[in-house]
This record gives structure tokens, C-alpha cells and sequence, in this order.
């Protein structure tokens, strides 16, 4: 496995490589999620690169760049176990120059659900992986259905911007008590990572109540609020029903594939998570 730390660098190796280039970008603090991106690219790809690099653009001000977990060396030990070829860490004064005044914004879908909480959150992370996908030219990528939004703008890139990859959703991984696995739950201690796991049990709860034929949002929306009150510790951001592909919001009767949404705060920490049904 090679770290590569300069543009130049990264540029000059994909230069030489032949094949499929799988590129999984990640912002480190590597679990089994990640790893599970990245080996769907090891599977499909000829040469795997994967990034790591807390983008200080995609938060906001009250947000947690600063605490945000980070574990270089752990996440190189795992990336290395799984034989990944190249690891890219920039340095943030080489991925944004102080001259830097270039951000890409995506119109509808990122003003809906987590971008009505994070207004500059998708300019952010559209910004980045498009220089990201310049810099290492990948004709694979890898995105987690965990970040549900993301994965969709991301595929809205690749085909509104002509890029010429294949983008993969990869399934969210989940801890046994059904706790989608995300670098910000090591901000969380023992009971309130199983506190936090009746965020995924509300989303099914909802999620059987759809399938035995409660089709009425309002309702659905009742229900989550309700079973979620009853746990002090979590307060809702939002939860939605969205179209799969437009995330417009139902509003009456589901009719449609949807995606089940939510942001959750536990003392402080923001939550998402998301399931889908298909009708
Ligand atoms: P990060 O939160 O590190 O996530 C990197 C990738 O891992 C994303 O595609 C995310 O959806 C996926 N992922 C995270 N937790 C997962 C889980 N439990 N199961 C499956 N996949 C999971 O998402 C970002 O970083 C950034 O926004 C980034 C795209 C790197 C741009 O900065």
C-alpha cells in the first residue's frame, strides 16, 4: 500500500494505471462501513485508491470540524490489512489554495432534508469530490446508502457534469442492535449508543406500518414523533418521506418508492439515518 500526500503525486500514479480505478473518499475514522466500501472496490476495480480528508468545507461554523475523530494511523493499519494499492491524505492548504473562490452547487435536491439544516453542507461535499474525482480520475466509485442524499447528488454530478463513472451504492452497515456504524459515534459512550439504536428501530417501525397498508404520511410522521419522544435523550431535526428521486416530500397517500429519513440529536450528537421502501 502506498500513501500518497501531494496532488502531483496522485495525478502522476493515475497517470500509469490501467484498468478499472475504484476510488472510495472518506473522511477517515474508518469503521466497518467504509471498509465495506472498500472492499466493493477491491471486488470490482484493478487498483483501489481510497482518500482521507476532513473536508472544512462541508461544515458550518457551530458544527464539529474541530472535534471530529480522527486516527491516521488506525485507518492506515485497516486500509493496509485489506491491501488497498494507494492511500490519498492531502493537506488542506494543497486541496484549498488561499486563493480558492470555486464551489459547485447542486439547485434542488440538495435544499431538501439534511440541506435545510446544513444550507452550505452539499456545496461542500459537491465541491470536494468533484476535485477529488479530477485529481484521481476513478472509473469506479463507491458511496454508502447511509448518507442517502449524498449518494443521490453524487450520482446527479456524475451525469449533470459528464463524468464518465460508475458510481456503486453500497448497503448500510449496521452494529448488532441495528445502530448504523458512522465515525460520530465515537463521540458516544455505551448507553448512549444503545440509546441511539432506537433511531433504526423507529425507521422499521415505520417501515412495517407502510407494509401492513398505513399508507398516510401524517400519520407515519405521528408515529415516528411519537415513539422517538419517548426516549428523553433524542430530539428530532426532521423526518421525512421523500420521493426516491425528487425528495420531494409526501405529504398524503405513499404511492411512490420513498426514503424514510431522519437527523436525531443525543446530547449534542447529530444522527441520520434512512431506510427505503419500495412499494
Ligand atoms: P464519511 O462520513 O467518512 O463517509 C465516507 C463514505 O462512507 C460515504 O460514502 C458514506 O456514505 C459511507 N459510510 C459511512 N458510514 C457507513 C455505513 N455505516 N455503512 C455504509 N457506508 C457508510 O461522506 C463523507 O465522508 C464525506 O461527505 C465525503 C463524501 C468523503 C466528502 O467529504
Amino acid at each position: 500500500m502506498h500513501v500518497v500526500q501531494s496532488i502531483n503525486e496522485c495525478v502522476s500514479i493515475r497517470k500509469q494505471t490501467k484498468g478499472r480505478v475504484g476510488f472510495v473518499p472518506t473522511m477517515g475514522a474508518l469503521h466497518a462501513g467504509h471498509l465495506e466500501l472498500v472492499k466493493c472496490s477491491l471486488k470490482n476495480c484493478d487498483i483501489t485508491i481510497v482518500s482521507i480528508f476532513i473536508n472544512p468545507k462541508q461544515f458550518a461554523e457551530n458544527e464539529d470540524l474541530d472535534n471530529y475523530p480522527e486516527n491516521i494511523k488506525q485507518d492506515l493499519k485497516l486500509l493496509k490489512n485489506l491491501n488497498v494499492d494507494y492511500v490519498f491524505t492531502p493537506q488542506k492548504s494543497e486541496m484549498y489554495l488561499d486563493t480558492h473562490s470555486m464551489y459547485l452547487i447542486e439547485n434542488k435536491l440538495s435544499q431538501r432534508l439534511e440541506g435545510v439544516s446544513r444550507p452550505n453542507f452539499f456545496q461542500g461535499v459537491i465541491t470536494i469530490v468533484a476535485k477529488l474525482f479530477n485529481i484521481c480520475q476513478p472509473t469506479d466509485v463507491f458511496f454508502g446508502e447511509k448518507d442517502a442524499q449524498q449518494l443521490i447528488i453524487i450520482k446527479k454530478l456524475i451525469k449533470d457534469l459528464n463524468y464518465n463513472i460508475i458510481c456503486h451504492a453500497v448497503p448500510t452497515v449496521r452494529n448488532k442492535k441495528g445502530l448504523a456504524l458512522s465515525s460520530r459515534n465515537e463521540y458516544l459512550n455505551k448507553s448512549q449508543l444503545d440509546i441511539a439504536s432506537n433511531i433504526y428501530k423507529s425507521l422499521c417501525l415505520v417501515q412495517i406500518k407502510i407494509s401492513e397498508g398505513e399508507k398516510d404520511a401524517a400519520v407515519l410522521k405521528k408515529l415516528f414523533k411519537k415513539t422517538i419522544d419517548s426516549f428523553p435523550e433524542l430530539t428530532i431535526d426532521y423526518f421525512s418521506i421523500a420521493d426516491i428521486n425528487t425528495l420531494e416530500e409526501i405529504t398524503h397517500q405513499i404511492q411512490s418508492t420513498v426514503l424514510i429519513s431522519t437527523a436525531i440529536f443525543l446530547d449534542g450528537v447529530r444522527l441520520i439515518d434512512n431506510i427505503k421502501y419500495t412499494i
